[in-house]
């Protein structure tokens, strides 16, 4: 069954290490998450990006394939289901489809009008038992074709948007989806821990988990990140063992082609960044 991602997180949170939120895009993605996490003992939360949603024909259908692995598969740890940077009309699909969290990103809003849609989408979701993720300050890179610059959020905004009732908060710290560049100045480590004073036991979320070296992912737990996402890395690690398969001919087997022989090296690579990644977040056994 999903679970909202809110005992999970605080759980994390007093615990001092981090949950992965591992994005998927279809089925061969989301079985190697949830086995990985089954085989780790540790929660876990699959994001949903409005793109990816589109992908697999929408959020029904998402629902339907999730909670269907998790029956047959015998999954028994902890499981949100959570759109990644939704916007308000898809927090809502989201919520409405059986989704256990949503993430309203406002960032790009007025801090005023990003209180009041986050206001309203905590009503909407709580009433129904689903975890809010709400957004301060934007995340650079690109996501889902929306390419920005990595800022650094205004503690006190932090602060306004925290106490909005919201259940987890994602705020900018020089964080950047997809690859780093060269050039890239790190994380900011005293916005990070002045936003922690202000929003005391609120776990706080890592986006652009790619890329971090370990000392700096580490040194964000232990200044209050509990949740971490990752998505870039599991699609390099994906695309480099499926590209091997094929350039070693091996996807043509004499008699046709098998999707399913095509796809396993991928998704046996997914496998590993998870459990890679879940290890060094800490949340290995803490299911
Ligand atoms: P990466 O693609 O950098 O891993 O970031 C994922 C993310 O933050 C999704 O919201």
């Amino acid at each position: 069954m999903l679970v909202s991602a809110k005992e999970m997180l605080d759980k994390a949170k007093a615990g001092h290490y981090a949950v992965g939120q591992f994005n998927i895009n279809n089925l061969e993605w989301t079985k190697a998450i949830l086995l990985t996490a089954q085989e780790c003992n540790s929660p876990v939360i699959l994001g949903v990006s409005e793109g990816a949603g589109k992908y697999m024909t929408g959020y029904k259908t998402i629902v339907g394939m999730v909670n269907g692995m998790i029956e047959e598969l015998g999954i028994t740890v902890p499981v949100a289901l959570h759109l990644d940077h939704g916007s308000y009309d898809h927090c809502y699909k989201c919520i409405e489809a059986g989704f256990s969290s949503v993430m309203f990103d406002g960032s790009h809003f007025s801090i005023e009008e990003n209180v009041e849609k986050t206001k309203e989408i905590v009503a909407a979701a709580h009433a129904k038992g689903v975890s809010v993720e709400a957004e301060v300050g934007s995340i650079g890179g690109e996501e889902d074709g929306v390419v920005g610059a990595g800022e650094c959020a205004d503690p006190n905004e932090c602060k306004a948007v925290a106490d909005l009732g919201i259940d987890f908060l994602a705020a900018g710290i020089g964080n950047i989806h997809g690859k780093y560049p060269e050039n890239w100045a790190g994380l900011s480590f005293e916005t990070l821990d002045a936003i922690q004073q202000l929003t005391g036991d609120m776990p706080l979320v890592l986006h652009g988990g790619t890329g971090i070296p370990t000392e700096m992912i580490q040194k964000a737990i232990s200044l209050g990140v509990a949740k971490i996402n990752v998505n870039t890395e599991c699609q390099l690690a994906f695309a480099a063992a499926t590209r091997e398969y094929i350039e070693a001919g091996k996807d043509q087997q004499g008699k046709g082609f098998d999707p399913r022989k095509l796809l396993a090296p991928g998704t046996e690579a997914i496998k590993a960044t998870v459990k890679e990644k879940m290890e060094i977040f800490g949340s290995v056994g803490k299911a």
